[in-house]
Order: structure tokens, then C-alpha cells, then sequence
């Protein structure tokens, strides 16, 4: 056990060294234990509310966070509205479908009570999709704040998002550029342990393929005749990523192997032999997919953070001060 702590702390250390190429430098671990003592609990308690009346809105801030992150780096702006002059981020096709922002709205709230003006949108957003992945039966991990907020927000940055259908070559690339590694970008697509796509994200697999077949080869023939049936009822149907869409554990990774992957950028993952290797190691051994999930996931809470003066503390996470 100890030294198992040993090698989290280390890990911890190594990653928030490494942040420092990402120009990191005044984040840390107890960033709030002065100036917000409670700010952490609020936001703990706030989730573990929300999750217990709607689980799937877990997987709603995993994503939300994620997409904060790759776009403009993670500065809460994700959530900022469009004004009359602006179309935000949020309005653009790619996040019509995130979901949670009234949990956000939320915990924001409470904590601008205890202490106004102090703990950033960006940083409790961070914390709440740490805290998903802990209530849907994920890691548990600490995560470095003191993130600022920023003030640009436009629906042109999200084609910086990665699309459904990239394949491997793609995903490496784009991730690649954000500082992640092979096996960092399929441990991250892990996330897809959570939660459901819409036919629109994947019918393109299902009819009319490409000229020599009719449903994608990589798709299981069942699976694929179950998703044509789910997607009768149009575009908006949902189907889930794996067997347990509310609960965070490996089944993702089995689904890979089985071919029942819902996106071609999942099944992808299995197909490709630069990645197929970690994909197996994630499917056999569930600790290892978590372990490297929490690194993961805290050095993606680094990208491009703001400090200082680069931006703000907000005091409504949808609008700029
Ligand atoms: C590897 C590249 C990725 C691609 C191409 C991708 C794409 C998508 C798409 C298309 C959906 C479904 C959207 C819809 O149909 O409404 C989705 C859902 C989701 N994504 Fe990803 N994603 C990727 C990586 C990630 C990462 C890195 C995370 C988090 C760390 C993440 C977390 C999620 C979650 C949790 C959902 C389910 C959301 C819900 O049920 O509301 N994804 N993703």
C-alpha cells in the first residue's frame, strides 16, 4: 500500500513536472486551502447530488471537461454563452450534445457564496469531472488548481475537436499535437466507458459504407444489425458506448476486441496495430487502465492553463466579468 502511494505521488510529481512545458507554474495541490477551504467539498457534494437523481449526467461532465480542454486550453470556456455578438463554443454542432452545465451553475453559485470572486469556473469544472469518474466507480485522484478563466469563446475553435470518424493515424496526430502520447490518447478514449452517442455520430457505418460494403467491416454483423434498429427512430436515438454506460471500468476495451466499438474513432483503436497492443493491455487488466487513466487525465487538465493576468476569475460561468 505504501508503495503503491509512493508511486501515485511520484507519478503526481512527474506530471505536474513535465506540465511545466505547458508553462504551468502557479498550480498546486492546495491552491484553495486558504483562500477557499470548502471549495472542493462544494463541488464534491454538488455532483454526488446531481449523479444520484440522473447518473448519465456523469458522462456529461467528463466530456464537457474534455472539451474544454482541447479547445483554447482548460479555461472554462466551454461555458460561456453566445451574446449577440458571439457564437460560442457551445453552440457549435460538435457540443450541441454536452450535458451538466446546471451542475457547473450550481456549485459555482455556492461557492461565489462562501467565498465570491476566488475559485475559477475552469477549476470547478476539473474538479466535478474528477469527481464523476470517482462516483461512477472510477479512480480516485487529486488534481492541481488555480486555473484561470478565459474570455474567448468562439464556435470556429471547435473544428480542433477530434471527428467520430478519424482512424487511428488521425487521432494520433491531433492528440499528438496537444503533447499526448499513443498511449495517453487511447487511455483517454477510455472515457468512452461512460455514456451514449447518437446515431448521427455513427449511422455512416451502418448503410452504404463505402462501394464494396454496405455496414462497416470493422463492426461486428449483430452489433451492427442492433444499431440499424436503435437508429429507426432518427438521428437523436442514443446507443451506449459499452454494456454499463454508467459505470466507469474496462468493458469499454472488451467491447473493442468483440468489434462492438460505436464509433469508427473507437473500433479504430482495435484495428490499428499501433494501437491494438494497449488496447488489449486496457481490456486484461483493469487497474492498469485506471492507474494510467488518472495520469492522463490530470496532465489533460493542464492544457494551456491561464494564470495571472492571461485570465479571470468568473463571477457567472457563462458570461465574462
Ligand atoms: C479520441 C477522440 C474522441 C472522439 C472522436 C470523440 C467523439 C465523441 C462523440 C462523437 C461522442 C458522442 C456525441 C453524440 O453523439 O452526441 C462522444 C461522447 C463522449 N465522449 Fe468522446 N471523443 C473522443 C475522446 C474523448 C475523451 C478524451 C473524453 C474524455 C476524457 C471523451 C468523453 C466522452 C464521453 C464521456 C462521452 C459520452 C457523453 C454523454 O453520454 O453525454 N471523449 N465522444
Amino acid at each position: 500500500m505504501v508503495f503503491y502511494n509512493l508511486v501515485i505521488l511520484f507519478s503526481l510529481l512527474m506530471v505536474i513536472t513535465s506540465a511545466r512545458r505547458f508553462g504551468v507554474h502557479g498550480l498546486s495541490m492546495i491552491y484553495y486551502g486558504m483562500r477557499c477551504p470548502l471549495a472542493e467539498n462544494i463541488v464534491r457534494d454538488t455532483v454526488n447530488n446531481a449523479l444520484q437523481s440522473d447518473p448519465t449526467l456523469a458522462a456529461g461532465l467528463l466530456r464537457m471537461h474534455f472539451h474544454d480542454c482541447f479547445i483554447e486550453g482548460c479555461d472554462g470556456s466551454v461555458l460561456l454563452d453566445s451574446t449577440k455578438d458571439n457564437t460560442a463554443e457551445k453552440d457549435s454542432p460538435a457540443n450541441l450534445s454536452l450535458r451538466g452545465y446546471e451542475i457547473i451553475d450550481d456549485a459555482k453559485q455556492q461557492i461565489e457564496n462562501q467565498c465570491p470572486g476566488v475559485v475559477s469556473c475552469a477549476d470547478i469544472l476539473a474538479m466535478a469531472a474528477r469527481d464523476a469518474v470517482f462516483w461512477a466507480g472510477g479512480p480516485v485522484y487529486d488534481i492541481p488548481t488555480g486555473r484561470k478563466d478565459g474570455r474567448r469563446s468562439k464556435i470556429e475553435d471547435t473544428r480542433n475537436l477530434p471527428a467520430p470518424f478519424f482512424n487511428s493515424s488521425e487521432l494520433i496526430t491531433m492528440f499528438g499535437q496537444h503533447g499526448f502520447s499513443v498511449q495517453e490518447m487511447v487511455v483517454l478514449s477510455g472515457a468512452h466507458t461512460l455514456g451514449v452517442a447518437r446515431c448521427s455520430s455513427f449511422k455512416n457505418r451502418l448503410t452504404k459504407f463505402d462501394s464494396t460494403h454496405d455496414t462497416d467491416p470493422a463492426l461486428d454483423s449483430g452489433f451492427a444489425a442492433k444499431l440499424s434498429k436503435t437508429c429507426t427512430a432518427g438521428d437523436n436515438a442514443e446507443a451506449p458506448f459499452d454494456e454499463t454506460r454508467n459505470s466507469f471500468d474496462n468493458a469499454y476495451f472488451n467491447a473493442l476486441q468483440k468489434k462492438a466499438g460505436l464509433l469508427t474513432s473507437d473500433q479504430t483503436l482495435f484495428a490499428s496495430a499501433r494501437t491494438r497492443n494497449i488496447v488489449n493491455s486496457y481490456a486484461m487488466n483493469e487497474a492498469k487502465f485506471f492507474f494510467e487513466f488518472q495520469q492522463a487525465m490530470v496532465k489533460m487538465g493542464l492544457l494551456d492553463v491561464k494564470e495571472g493576468k492571461a485570465g479571470e476569475v468568473r463571477l457567472d460561468c457563462r458570461k465574462i466579468n
